[in-house]
């Protein structure tokens, strides 16, 4: 294929383990929630997307149908769009045919789902150069050497943003900014404060695919690391704390136990917490606000009919 370059980035930060031992020997048990993406973990995040009570994928995809041309008279044409964790790539597709790109730049950290996502868009839009980079987007943005110049957009769909704590979320908006440059726009989706009702169902799904999810990082310890733990001894929690504005998803053990890795072992007491991901939602001013304090402009904003989801496109403030 001739409109394709692939460049593996060799993610440094991809130790389970390190952040494994890291994670479990802090008086507050936690393991970043990036480490959910095994194989199995990206399937069943695919699940996820498609249950009733987890809104956000339907809501975003539904608004950007509807706003592509919109965004692309306010951003104009023959942009270069970068894509962090673009995955299967699926909401890009609702854009192309409107934003007409100089090329596409999707990264992420899964080698062999880049490889075979992008290939299949290469296939599909054969007018469309691709520079496709395996990184780990939470430490580096590297855009190959090859992307052609011009004015850049980064599109952050999916409210990712919402799993970076709210520092993190400042300095990654940071490091977008860098990596677009002057004339950068960002096009990022991001999930609202709303009733809690909705927010624990969509973290509780009736299928059980958000406990399997959660409790799949478990398996993955198992498999990776060879830990010595049994996931049946843990149970999926999630729920919505409302001072913090983030819901909080937790491995929560049923009983006293022991996890051994390596000659390691972290003691678990009855109802111990193993922290496994924060996912914070934003009402629109909080989030241009932090926007704001990283080095962009609102350009417009939306938000959905029943107050579900915002899209906002910030233009980043020349220097
Ligand atoms: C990927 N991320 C935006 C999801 C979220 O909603 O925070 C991950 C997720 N965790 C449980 N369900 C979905």
């Amino acid at each position: 294929m001739e409109n394709i370059t692939f460049h593996d980035h060799k993610p440094a930060a991809l130790s389970l383990y390190d952040a494994v031992v890291d994670g479990l020997s802090r008086e507050d048990k936690s393991i970043p929630p990036k480490f959910f993406y095994d194989k199995h973990g990206s399937e069943l995040f695919d699940k996820i997307c498609e249950q009733p009570e987890y809104y956000l994928p339907d809501v975003e995809r539904r608004m950007l149908s509807q706003l592509a041309e919109e965004i692309a008279e306010l951003t104009g044409r023959g942009r270069v769009v970068i894509e962090p964790g673009a995955g299967s790539a699926s909401k890009v597709r609702l854009l192309l045919d409107a934003l007409r790109p100089g090329a596409f730049v999707p990264m992420d950290i899964s080698f062999d789902y880049l490889k075979s996502s992008a290939m299949s868009l290469a296939r599909e839009y054969p007018w469309l150069p691709i520079h496709a980079a395996c990184v780990d987007f939470t430490h580096s943005l590297p855009v190959p050497k090859e992307t052609p110049k011009g004015p850049r957009l980064l599109f952050f769909p999916g409210s990712s943003l919402g799993n970076f704590d709210r520092n993190e979320a400042g300095e990654f908006l940071h490091m977008v900014h860098d990596v677009l440059g002057d004339d950068g726009m960002l096009l990022i989706g991001v999930d609202t404060k709303k009733s809690e009702v909705i927010l624990n169902a969509a973290y509780n799904d009736a299928a059980g695919l958000t406990a399997d999810f959660n409790l799949n990082l478990l398996r993955r310890l198992q498999r990776e690391l060879d830990a010595d733990i049994d996931p049946n001894i843990f149970e999926h929690k999630a729920f919505y704390n409302v001072k913090e504005g983030r819901i909080e998803m937790h491995l929560i053990s049923t009983r006293q136990q022991t996890l051994r890795i390596n000659g390691y072992h972290f003691e678990f007491e009855e109802d111990e917490s193993l922290h496994t991901e924060n996912s914070y939602k934003y009402a629109p001013m909080e989030f241009i606000d932090l926007a704001s304090e990283s080095g962009f402009n609102e350009v417009r904003h939306w938000v959905d009919e029943n107050g579900l989801f915002a899209i906002y496109l910030l233009a980043v403030i020349n220097a």
